[in-house]
Formats: structure tokens, C-alpha cells, sequence
């Protein structure tokens, strides 16, 4: 890890209090810094916090969390801006759901609200950087940090620089992953980065194998997880990650590189039409009822 800097125990603002925003809110707090997670949902808010109990127990049970980490973590994690010291903020970063138009509204919220030389962030997985960019005031100060599902597990972030994101920008935000304890890789902004863009052919080409019955669910995730070592298979994985979510993705690709290799299964169209998005919805590709 790092040496902590300036950087490292000022404050942090998360928009957004979904798996994500959750995950991003939990590190960030577990690391030590006051985080502000700004979410207009109550019922977003509930759901957030008890995910973030849930997984901060589930650390202290595996021991890779002190047992007095948790309470402190917890007592890091504001919801209301007004018990907040937002004019110390060293970065914002922005979770909500993918939708462009969104992103862009609560975007140019955080820069009107985050003081000069603060960092806006945008944990996207796929919608282009310069363009959020460009909806703000700062777009040399704007990066995405994309983080991985599920936060608090996965040690990848990627660091995505935008057409203006100035260096000293990526050079801070590299920084700061580290000193979340996470290994950041810095790519350029193309659809899906790279995660994306190697993750979601696998996925698409496991449902395109599912629907011409090339064999069954558990058949293909099996040969990914003991033929190629993948912690769980790709069904399994699109499932965790959510459909919806895969399919999004997805149709970014498509657009973006103008080639039809990227389109999108009808399996996944017709499972995210049918509300079988996965974990969250309790059935996708496996039932979780
Ligand atoms: N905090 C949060 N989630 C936790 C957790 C914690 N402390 N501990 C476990 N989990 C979660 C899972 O969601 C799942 O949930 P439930 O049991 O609540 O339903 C659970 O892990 C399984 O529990 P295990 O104790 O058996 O977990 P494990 O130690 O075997 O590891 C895993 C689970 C880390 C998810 C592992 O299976 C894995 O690495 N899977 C691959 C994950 C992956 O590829 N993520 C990247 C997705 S792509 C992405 O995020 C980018 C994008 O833009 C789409």
C-alpha cells in the first residue's frame, strides 16, 4: 500500500447507494477517509446500508477485518450532506445506474457542489468518459474508476483517462486505488475499456451456447470454472452482475466499434425482457427464490 497522503484521510462523496455505490462507499470507509453517500432513494438508502453491514460481518467472520472495523466503518458513512464537510472533499465519485442523461444530471451537480481541484470520478462500465466529461466543468480533473462486482472482494480498478484528463489527474487517482488497497490498471476510454470489452463476448457467447442447446447452464459454467479456473462460470457471473446490466453493456459495444460480433445474444434480450435480471430480480439464468 502506498504512503497515506493529503489525499488519503480527506473526505469523499459517493452518488449513488446501489451494489456499486454501496461496495465503492464500503472501501473507501473501511480505508479510513468520512464518506458522504448521497442517495435520494430512502428505500436505495436502507437497502445500501444493510448491504454494506452484510459484507463488512461477512470480512470480520473471515477475518479480514478486525472486529472493532466494522462499527468504525459504519460510523464513517454519512447520508445527509448537511452533517457533511463537503468543501474538504478530494473526490467525488459517481455510481448511479448506467443511463447517460442521469449520469451527466448528477454529474454536473457533484462539480457545482465539489470545491476547485477536487477529482470527479465515474464508476461507468461503459459509457464514454469524454462525454461525461464534456458535461462538466472540469474535464481535466474527470477520470472513471471502475470498479469490480463485488467491491469489497475484487482488487481491480480501472482507471480509465478520458481525451482531457490531465496526467496529474490519473497520476492521483492511481494513488488513491492504492491506498484502498486495490491494484489499478490505467486504459484508455474505448467502449467497455477492457474489462468490458473481454468479459462480455465470454458472457454473450455462454448464453448464444445455452439457447442453441450446445449443452446445458451448469455444463458451461462448469468447463469455465474447472477447464479455465474462473472462480464461477459465465451464466453464474452474468447473473451476479445482473442482465440487464450485461445487455447494456453490450449494446455499447455494438454501437460503439459498429461490429457485429458485439450483438447481443436474444437469450439475454428475452431474460431481461421477462424481469430475470439475475441475483437482484432472484432469477436469471439460475433461481435464487
Ligand atoms: N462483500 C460483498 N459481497 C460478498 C462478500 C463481501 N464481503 N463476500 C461474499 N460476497 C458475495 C457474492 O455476491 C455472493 O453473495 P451471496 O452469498 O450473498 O448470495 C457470495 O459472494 C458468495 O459467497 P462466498 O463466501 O462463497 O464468496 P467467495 O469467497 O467464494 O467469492 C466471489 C465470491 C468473490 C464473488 C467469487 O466467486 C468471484 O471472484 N467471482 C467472480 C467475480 C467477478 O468476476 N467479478 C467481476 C464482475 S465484472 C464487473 O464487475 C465489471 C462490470 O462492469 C460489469
Amino acid at each position: 500500500m502506498a504512503a497515506p497522503t493529503a489525499m488519503a484521510v480527506r473526505p469523499v462523496l459517493v452518488a449513488g447507494a446501489g451494489t456499486m455505490g454501496s461496495g465503492i462507499a464500503q472501501v473507501f470507509a473501511t480505508s479510513g477517509r468520512p464518506v458522504l453517500l448521497s442517495e435520494p432513494s430512502e428505500t436505495a438508502r436502507q437497502r445500501g446500508l444493510a448491504g454494506i453491514e452484510k459484507s463488512l460481518s461477512r470480512l470480520v467472520d473471515k477475518g479480514t477485518l478486525g472486529p472493532t472495523a466494522k462499527d468504525e466503518t459504519l460510523r464513517r458513512i454519512v447520508f445527509q450532506e448537511s452533517d457533511f464537510p463537503i468543501a474538504d472533499c478530494a473526490i467525488a465519485v459517481e455510481a448511479v445506474p448506467e443511463k447517460v442523461d442521469l449520469k451527466k444530471s448528477v454529474l454536473k451537480e457533484l462539480d457545482r457542489k465539489l470545491p476547485p481541484g477536487a477529482i470527479l470520478a465515474t464508476n461507468t462500465s461503459s459509457i464514454s468518459i469524454t462525454e461525461l466529461a464534456a458535461s462538466t466543468g472540469r474535464p481535466d480533473r474527470f477520470v472513471g474508476m471502475h470498479f469490480m462486482n463485488p467491491v469489497p472482494l475484487m482488487p481491480l480498478v480501472e482507471i480509465v483517462r478520458g481525451l482531457e484528463t490531465s496526467e496529474k489527474t490519473v497520476a492521483e487517482t492511481v494513488e488513491l486505488a492504492r491506498t484502498l488497497g486495490k491494484t489499478p490498471v490505467v486504459v484508455q476510454d474505448r467502449p467497455g475499456f477492457i474489462s468490458n470489452r473481454l468479459l462480455m463476448p465470454m458472457i454473450n457467447e455462454a448464453a448464444f451456447s445455452l439457447m442453441e442447446g450446445v449443452a446445458d447452464r451448469e455444463s458451461i459454467d462448469t468447463v469455465m470454472k474447472l477447464g479455465m479456473n474462473h472462480p464461477m462460470g459465465p451464466l453464474a457471473l452474468a447473473d451476479l452482475i445482473g442482465i440487464d446490466v450485461c445487455l447494456d453493456i453490450l449494446e455499447v459495444l455494438h454501437k460503439g466499434f459498429g461490429d457485429d460480433k458485439y450483438r447481443p445474444c436474444p437469450l439475454l434480450r428475452n431474460l431481461v425482457a421477462a424481469g430475470r435480471l439475475g441475483r437482484k430480480s432472484g432469477r436469471g439464468f439460475y433461481d435464487y427464490a
